[in-house]
Order: C-alpha cells, then sequence, then structure tokens
C-alpha cells in the first residue's frame, strides 16, 4: 500500500432542510456576497428565492453572477474576478452542479492571482490563497462540492484544463434539489460518478483493500440507484444515495494507498470536451467501455481487475476470460439502458480532430502510469473505436 495523506477541510451538510445552515456558514467570512450560479436551473426551482430570500433576511450585501455554462468558461472566471474586486466580496456562495462550483473555485483563487487567469488555469505551481467558498449541490455527479479540484475551458483555443484551486469551506448538499435534474443528466452525473472510481480502481495496486471496497460500494450503489431516480425523479433514497456517492468518489479517499493512474478515460474526455462542449459525463460513458477492451486486449495481464470487476461489482459468475469481457459489456448495456448516446456520431463527433486530441490528452507522456500504460497511437485507436 502506498503512502496517503486524508486532509479533507470541506464541512458538509447533508440532507433534506440543509439549507437552515446557510446563514451561519457564510457569516463568519464577512457580509459581501458574490451569488453564483447557472443557466436559471435554480430559479425554476424556487432555490433561488429561497436562498436570496436567506441573505436579504440576514443583511447580506449580495452581488450576482449569473450564466455560468456547462463547462464553465475563463471568461465567466474573468467576470467573476473582476465583480468580487468592484464589490469588495468577502465569501462566494456557488449554488448549482460542477460547473458553477469549480468556476467559482477559480474565481476564488483568481481574486489573488497576479497575472493572466488562463495563466494561472495552466499553471502547476499550486494556488496559496483564495476567497472563501460556500456552495449548495444541485446536481449529483461531480464531487467538486468535496473537492479542491476545477476544469475550466477556452473554447478559442480549444483547452479544457483542471487545477487544484480551493475547497469549499462548506457545501449544502440536500438531494430534494437534485428532483428536477433531466434524465440526461442525471444518467450523465452517474457515470461521471462511476468513472471517478474506474479511474482509481484500475490500478496495479493490489493491496489497498478497502479502497478497492469503498469502490466497489460506490459503483454497486450506482447502479442500484440511477434506474430508480431515472424511473421516479422524486424518490428521496435514489437521489440521496447518488448525492452522497458523488462527493465521496472523487474525494480521493477511493484511491487511497493507491499508485495514481493519471485517469486515462477524464484526460481523453477533457480533449472531447474541448473541442465539442460535450456533457462530461456523456463522453466518459462512451469512451469507459471501448477503453477497457482496449487495454484488456493490449496487456491481457490486466485481466484479474476486469475478472474482480465483474464478480465484485455485477454479481457475474463464469470462466476468467469470459467474466473479463462479460464485466465490461454489462456496463456498457448499463449506460445504454440509461439512454446515454454511446458513440461519438450520435453527438456529431468525427475523425478529424482525432491525432490533435490524443496527442494533448497525453502531453508529457502523461499516461505513462496508466493501469496499462497509454501511448497517443493507443489513444488514437480509443477515440476510432468510439466514433
Ligand atoms: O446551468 P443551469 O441552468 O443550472 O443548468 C444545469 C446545466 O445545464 C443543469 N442543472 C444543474 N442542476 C440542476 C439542473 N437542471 C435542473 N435541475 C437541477 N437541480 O444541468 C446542466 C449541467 O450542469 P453542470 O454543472 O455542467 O454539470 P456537472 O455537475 O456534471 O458539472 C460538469 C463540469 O464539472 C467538471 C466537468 O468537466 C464539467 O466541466 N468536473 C469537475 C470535477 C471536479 N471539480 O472535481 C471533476 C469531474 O471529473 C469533472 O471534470
Ligand atoms: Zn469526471
Amino acid at each position: 500500500m502506498k503512502n496517503f495523506t486524508h486532509a479533507i477541510p470541506t464541512k458538509l451538510y447533508f440532507g433534506e432542510g440543509q439549507i437552515d445552515k446557510l446563514d451561519a456558514a457564510l457569516r463568519g467570512f464577512g457580509k459581501n456576497v458574490l451569488l453564483a450560479y447557472g443557466g436559471g436551473s435554480i430559479k425554476k426551482i424556487g432555490l433561488y428565492d429561497t436562498v436570496t430570500g436567506i441573505l436579504t433576511a440576514g443583511g447580506f450585501t449580495v452581488t450576482e453572477l449569473s450564466g455560468i455554462e456547462p463547462n464553465p468558461r475563463i471568461e465567466s472566471v474573468r467576470l467573476g474576478v473582476k465583480l468580487c474586486k468592484e464589490n469588495k466580496i468577502d465569501v462566494i456562495l456557488a449554488v448549482g452542479g460542477g460547473s458553477t462550483i469549480d468556476c467559482c473555485k477559480a474565481i476564488a483563487a483568481g481574486v489573488y492571482y497576479k497575472g493572466d487567469l488562463w495563466e494561472m488555469v495552466a499553471s502547476r505551481h499550486g494556488i496559496l490563497k483564495a476567497l472563501p467558498l460556500v456552495d449548495i449541490l444541485t446536481l449529483a455527479a461531480t464531487g467538486s462540492e468535496y473537492d479542491a479540484g476545477g476544469v475550466i475551458s477556452n473554447l478559442e483555443i480549444n483547452e479544457k484544463l483542471g487545477n487544484v484551486y480551493t475547497y469549499p469551506a462548506v457545501s449544502i448538499c440536500d438531494p430534494t434539489y437534485t428532483y428536477s435534474v433531466s434524465a440526461y443528466q442525471t444518467a450523465a452525473g452517474t457515470a461521471d460518478i462511476m468513472s471517478h472510481i474506474f479511474e482509481g480502481y484500475f490500478s496495479r495496486t493490489e493491496d489497498s483493500s478497502l479502497s478497492d471496497y469503498i469502490a466497489e460500494g460506490i459503483l454497486k450503489t450506482a447502479i442500484k440507484y440511477l434506474p430508480i431516480a431515472l424511473k421516479e425523479p422524486t424518490n428521496y433514497e435514489a437521489r440521496a444515495n447518488l448525492m452522497m456517492i458523488a462527493s465521496v468518489a472523487c474525494s480521493g479517499i477511493p484511491e487511497y494507498g493507491k499508485q495514481g493512474t493519471g485517469w486515462p478515460c477524464h484526460s481523453m474526455e477533457h480533449e472531447l470536451s474541448a473541442f465539442y462542449d460535450i456533457t462530461h459525463g456523456v463522453g466518459l460513458a462512451i469512451l469507459t467501455p471501448r477503453w477497457m477492451r482496449f487495454i484488456l486486449k493490449k496487456d491481457p495481464s490486466c485481466a484479474w481487475r476486469f475478472v474482480r470487476f465483474a464478480k465484485n461489482v455485477w454479481g457475474l459468475s463464469g470462466d476468467d476470460e469470459t467474466l473479463a469481457i462479460a464485466g465490461i459489456a454489462a456496463l456498457e448495456n448499463f449506460f445504454r439502458e440509461a439512454k446515454i448516446p454511446m458513440t461519438l456520431t450520435e453527438l456529431g463527433i468525427g475523425e478529424e480532430h482525432v491525432a490533435e486530441m490524443a496527442a494533448h490528452a497525453n502531453r508529457g507522456n502523461y499516461l505513462k502510469n496508466a493501469f496499462v500504460p497509454l501511448t497517443t497511437e493507443d489513444i488514437e485507436e480509443i477515440f476510432k473505436n468510439c466514433l
């Protein structure tokens, strides 16, 4: 088992009605609040009125940043930083999904960054200082409510880059806010949660037992509850379980003690989003079974992991060779049944940028430590297998 550090400073309030912690969560940081949200879903579900009601009653001074895009853009980060500086913001309140929270993390750090903000996004130097961030999560997917990462896009240069900015000080996770999430986003979000697990589960480390069992438990929870949430969008048990696994899946905990892999599917998906602005979880659902089949064929010595996946996650039985393939087929079928488009062609994506995307995904030989190391040519082939 590898060494690891557990240090997640976020206070997470989970469950129906936890919005009553909002006033106290903000109050300690000051009076000037940047209220940031996306394209308007929070208004449709009445959450905007609830939040502004609490802020007004609490005597906070509110500046708004609306319209944060899915796959948030550097332009929104720039605008947010400007608003924070002009209005002497003390604390940022992000209300929405991963895109809104990610954008706010970059804004929080950007306020103190001396230099161009895209340079900050692309920097590998570590961010030292950020404004405090409180969030109210409305979509179970990325885990941004419980990690320090954020992913920002610059569509002018076809780049979508992740970086580490800041942990939220407080996250409020009320599953009832996710009742209105569309079937498409619910399925995509669950594919994202599952991918966060696959990226660590498919590793050469064999002796970090608790991490593997946590990973399998999260996958089984996703498999149990996604179909229920799709059928009954207001089923609290289903929404609550999906929301809970989302936060743990991307927290690092399921990878503790394991060799880092470079997260190959995320590395490839960020290229797809950067070029075609697609939904993150959909890209992952398309890539994952193709990546699995590719690495199993390239290096059959990794088959033991796929056998374990088939047995422990899908409850399948049989001989090892059949099992390894059957587990992957079960996953692909699960995504199909959730009505996720399962080819890039369905998203209007062709071969035109495959070479460029593959080279960028593997810049600096980034995927050399993956479960099965990938070359740029390998990545090109995986993309083509997704068409
Ligand atoms: O913009 P609004 O109107 O709010 O609508 C959003 C958006 O259209 C909608 N939505 C959110 N909550 C809703 C709702 N619609 C109805 N009811 C609700 N309660 O859903 C759409 C997608 O929202 P978005 O925030 O983009 O989705 P998600 O949470 O999946 O975030 C995706 C972004 O997070 C990044 C992705 O790359 C992508 O940019 N990631 C962030 C990570 C992190 N911080 O750790 C890790 C992930 O691997 C991922 O890369
Ligand atoms: Zn993800």
